[in-house]
C-alpha cells in the first residue's frame, strides 16, 4: 500500500481511507482480542491507529460512527457468560517520543491553569504485556472475575482466575472498601512459556507463539485445571467500581493493594517532573530484558485521584494517563544461509539463518523471508513490493522485534555487503523431493502467486502427513478409527509413508501395537504429571489394543473398493474438491481412464486437445490434473495404491423406473447419513435434477435439521417436503 501523506489527502480520499482503516483495524482487533492470534506486529497496528487519528484530526467531520478511535478492543468471544463492567475498562493513549510525553504534561498544565500553584504528581510503572482482568471483591471475598472484552462487556472467567496464585481469594489486612473491583494484568513469564513449549513439543502438541497469546489462551480454557497448570501471574495496578477510594493517591492505592495480598509492580515510582518520568522510563527500559516477562512501555498516571477526576476521560481513554511505548528493539547481525522450508501444502518458504543475536531479551537465529518476491524486492512484473528487501547471503541486516515476538528484517546495511554477494536465486525445485516447484497464475487476477509450490504432491515427504490425513478424512476414504491422530502416529513411527501403506498395516501387526502402546504410555505419564496423581491399574495395553486393532483393520479392509469420486477426492490433487471429483468420476467412469487422459495431456502441446470440455471444469483443474498425473514421480505411489485399492467404476444408473427420475429435487438443512455432494450425485444417478433453490419447478424438497427459508417457500408453493430417511426409502436405499 502506498501511503499518501495525510496533508495531501482530498476529502474524498480521506473518507475512503477512514472507511478502510475502520474495517482493517476492527479485523486486527478481533484477531488480537477474540482469537488471540494477531497477524501484524504491535508497531504495525499502532501505525494504522495513528494514521486513522491523524486523518480524523484533519477532517473532524469525517469521524465515523464505527471509528477505531471510538471503541476499545473487540467484542467478547462466545462460550463464557458475559459480564457488564460496572465501570468500563479503558485503554490508554500512547506516547512514542519524549515530545509526546511533554505534550501530555503540557495539556494537563493547561487544563488546570486556573490553579497555577497546583502540584501535579505522576506515577510511572511498567506496561505489562498481558491481558487485563477485573476482579470483584465483596466484603473482602473474590466473587467474580472478568476479561476486558470490548471494555464494556467482558467474559466471566472467575473459575480460571481463581487458579492464579497471585490473586487472593480473600483480601488480607483491613480497610478495604465493601465492594471493589481490582484491575490488573494477567501474564506469563518467559520461563513458564518455555517450559510449556517443551512439554508440548515432547508430545508433538501445538506450538505456542508468544507468552501473551498463550496467557490469553490459558485464561480461556473451559477446564480450570488447564489454566492452573500454566502458572499465570497477576499484577494489580488499577481499580474499577468501588464503594470508597483505596487512598487519596494512585501510588498509595496501589500500596494498599499490596497490603491486601496482591502482587504489584516493584518498578512503580512517584515522580514530579517530566525529567524524572523520562529517567524512570530509561531505567525500566534497561531492566526490560532481565525482568523475565514482556513489557512494552511505561505508563504514567496522574497521582492525585482528585485531579484524575477533574481531568476526566475522552472516549475510551483517561486523559490523566498515557502509555510511553518502547521503540521496537533492533539489532544488527549477518545472514549466514538462506534455507527453504517446505510447508504441508507444498509452499516453499525461505528462512534466513542468522548469526545469533539478542533482541529484546530473546535470541534470534531465524527470520522468515516470506517468499521469492520479498527477497528480490519486486514482483514478477518488476513492481517494487511493500517491505520487499534484496537480501543476500553474507549481508549484514538490521532486525527488529516489535511487541510481538516475531522478528523481521528492517533493512540491509548495503555498505557492509560483501563484494562477492550475489542476488539470492530462489530454487525452482523442491529441496525435499526434487520435484519442480512452480508459481501458479491466479485465474481471476491473471497474476502470478507470490509463493512457489512443490508439485511433488504424493511423493514429497514434507507434504506427506497432510496428504495422508486428507486421504482418510470424511469426504475421502473416511476410514473409521483412523483419524489425524493415528495417521500422525503411524507416520512418525515410519509405519505409513504413503497411502498404500495403510492397507498393509495389518501385515505389520506387532509394530502397530508397539506404536500404539508407546503413545498410550506417554499420554498416561503426561496425565500423571498434570494431575499429580499416580495411575490406577488400567487394563493391560495388550488387552485393549487387540480389540481396537481388529476393528481398525476391518475398517481399512472395508474401504478397499471405494466409490470412484471419493477416491479421486482422496488423492488430494490441488483444486479438486468433492464436487469436482464427482464430476470427474461421472465423466471418466474409471480411475484408469482418468489417469490415461491426465498422462496424455502432459504429453500434448495443448491440454484442451485431449481433455473433453466439461461443464464446471476450467483451466485451473485441467492444469492441476495434468501436473499431477504427468509427474512421473507420482507413478510409483499411485501404482502401489492401486495394487491395494480398487475404486468402483462409476456406473450411471439412470433407471427410468426410479420414482425420482425426471424430478427436480432440492436438498436443504443438514443431512446426517451422507454429504451434500453424495446426495446430489446419488439423485442425479437416478435421473433426478438437483436444484439449489426452491421454485415452482421444484417437485420435491428433502429437508434435514436446520432447514430455513427454503422450507417456507416450499410450503407456500405446496411442494412436497420429506426427510432424509423417507428420501432414502424412496430411492431404495432405506434401512
Ligand atoms: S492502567 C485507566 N497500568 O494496557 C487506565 N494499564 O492500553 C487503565 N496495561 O487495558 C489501565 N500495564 O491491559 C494500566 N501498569 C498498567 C498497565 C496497563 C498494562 C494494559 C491494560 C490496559 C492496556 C491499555
Amino acid at each position: 500500500m502506498s501511503e499518501k501523506p495525510v496533508e495531501s489527502l482530498s476529502e474524498g480520499e480521506a473518507a475512503e481511507e477512514l472507511k478502510r482503516l475502520a474495517a482493517e483495524i476492527a479485523e486486527h482487533d478481533r484477531r488480537y482480542h477474540t482469537e488471540d492470534a494477531p497477524t501484524i506486529s504491535d508497531a504495525e497496528y499502532d501505525a494504522l491507529a495513528r494514521r486513522n487519528l491523524a486523518i480524523e484530526e484533519r477532517f473532524p467531520d469525517l469521524v465515523r460512527e464505527d471509528s477505531p478511535s471510538r471503541r476499545v478492543g473487540a467484542p467478547p468471544a462466545e462460550g463464557f457468560a458475559k459480564v457488564r463492567h460496572a465501570v468500563p475498562m479503558l485503554s490508554l493513549a500512547k506516547a512514542y517520543t519524549d515530545q509526546d510525553v511533554a505534550d501530555f504534561i503540557e495539556r494537563g498544565r493547561r487544563f488546570f491553569d486556573r490553579d497555577k500553584d497546583l502540584d501535579i504528581a505522576f506515577t510511572a510503572e511498567p506496561k505489562i504485556d498481558g491481558l487485563s482482568a477485573s476482579l470483584r471483591y465483596e466484603n473482602g471475598v473474590f466473587v467474580q472475575g472478568a476479561t476486558r472484552g470490548d471494555g464494556t462487556v467482558g467474559e466471566d472467567i472467575t473459575a480460571n482466575l481463581k487458579t492464579i496464585a497471585d490473586i487472593p481469594k480473600k483480601l488480607q489486612g483491613s480497610g478495604w472498601p465493601e465492594i471493589i473491583e481490582i484491575r490488573g494484568e494477567v501474564y506469563m513469564t518467559y520461563a513458564e512459556f518455555e517450559a510449556l513449549k517443551q512439554r508440548s513439543a515432547a508430545v508433538g502438541g501445538q506450538d505456542y507463539v508468544n507468552p501473551r497469546n498463550t496467557a490469553a489462551g490459558s485464561l480461556r480454557q473451559k477446564d480450570p485445571s488447564v489454566t492452573a497448570s500454566r502458572n499465570l501471574k497477576f499484577f494489580a495496578y488499577a481499580w474499577g467500581y468501588t464503594t470508597a477510594d483505596p487512598a487519596p493517591t494512585q501510588y498509595d492505592s496501589v500500596q494498599k493493594f499490596k497490603e491486601w495480598g496482591f502482587k504489584v509492580s516493584p518498578l512503580m515510582v512517584r515522580a514530579k517532573s517530566i525529567d524524572e518520568l523520562i529517567a524512570h522510563y530509561h531505567r525500566i527500559e534497561e531492566q526490560r530484558s532481565s525482568l523475565g516477562y514482556d513489557i512494552d512501555g511505561v505508563v504514567y498516571k496522574v497521582d492525585q485521584l482528585e485531579l484524575q477526576r477533574r481531568w476526566g476521560f475522552v472516549t475510551g481513554e483517561p486523559r490523566w494517563a498515557i502509555a510511553h511505548k518502547f521503540p521496537a528493539e533492533q539489532a544488527m547481525t549477518t545472514v549466514e544461509r538462506i534455507d527453504i522450508q517446505v510447508g504441508r501444502t507444498g509452499t516453499l518458504a525461505p528462512v534466513a539463518r542468522l548469526a545469533p543475536v539478542t533482541v529484546g531479551g530473546v535470541v534470534v537465529e531465524n527470520v522468515t523471508l516470506h517468499n521469492e518476491d520479498y527477497i528480490k524486492g519486486f514482483d514478477s512484473n518488476g513492481q517494487p513490493i511493500r517491505d520487499g528487501i534484496d537480501v543476500r547471503i553474507g549481508d549484514t541486516v538490521v532486525i527488529q522485534r516489535a511487541g510481538d515476538v516475531i522478528p523481521q528484517i528492517v533493512s540491509v546495511v548495503i555498505d557492509k555487503r560483501p563484494a562477492n554477494a550475489v542476488p539470492y536465486e530462489f530454487p525452482h525445485t523442491c529441496p525435499v523431493c526434487g520435484s519442480p516447484a512452480t508459481r501458479e497464475i491466479n485465474e481471476k487476477t491473471g497474476k502470478e502467486d507470490s509463493r512457489r509450490r512443490c508439485t511433488g504432491e504424493m511423493i514429497c515427504a514434507a507434504q506427506a502427513v497432510e496428504r495422508l490425513r486428507h486421504f482418510v478424512s470424511r469426504g475421502a476414504l473416511d476410514i473409521e478409527g483412523l483419524g489425524a491422530e493415528n495417521i500422525d502416529l503411524f507416520f512418525n513411527s515410519g509405519l505409513v509413508k504413503t497411502a498404500a501403506d495403510i492397507f498393509t498395516l495389518k501385515d505389520r501387526r506387532p509394530a502397530v501395537m508397539r506404536a500404539l502402546a508407546e503413545r498410550r504410555e506417554e499420554q498416561a505419564k503426561l496425565r500423571e504429571e498434570a494431575s499429580g496423581k499416580t495411575r490406577k491399574n488400567v487394563r493391560s495395553v495388550e488387552e485393549r489394543n487387540y480389540e481396537g486393532l481388529d476393528k481398525l483393520f476391518a475398517a481399512i479392509d472395508a474401504r478397499r473398493e471405494p466409490e470412484l469420486d471419493r477416491f479421486i477426492f482422496a488423492l488430494g490433487i490441488r483444486h479438486i474438491g468433492e464436487t469436482t471429483a464427482a464430476v470427474l468420476a461421472r465423466q471418466f467412469s474409471t480411475i484408469e481412464e482418468l489417469i490415461r487422459v491426465g498422462k496424455e495431456m502432459a504429453k500434448a502441446e495443448n491440454p484442451h486437445s485431449v481433455f473433453p470440455s466439461i461443464n464446471g471444469i476450467g483451466d485451473t483443474v485441467i492444469n492441476a490434473l495434468r501436473d499431477f498425473f504427468g509427474n512421473e514421480r507420482n507413478d510409483d505411489v499411485l501404482d502401489a495404491l492401486l495394487a491395494q485399492v480398487h475404486p468402483k467404476p462409476y456406473v450411471v444408473e439412470i433407471s427410468a423406473g426410479s420414482e425420482v427420475s425426471g424430478k427436480t429435487v432440492v436438498f436443504t438443512g443438514s443431512l446426517e447419513k451422507m454429504t451434500r455432494s453424495e446426495a446430489k450425485a446419488m439423485a442425479e444417478r437416478l435421473g433426478a435434477k438437483v436444484a439449489g433453490s426452491v421454485s415452482a419447478k421444484t417437485d420435491l424438497v428433502v429437508a434435514g435439521p436446520g432447514a430455513g427459508s427454503k422450507l417456507k417457500v416450499a410450503s407456500d408453493l405446496g411442494i412436497e417436503v420429506i426427510d432424509e430417511d423417507t428420501w432414502l426409502q424412496r430411492i431404495g436405499r432405506g434401512g
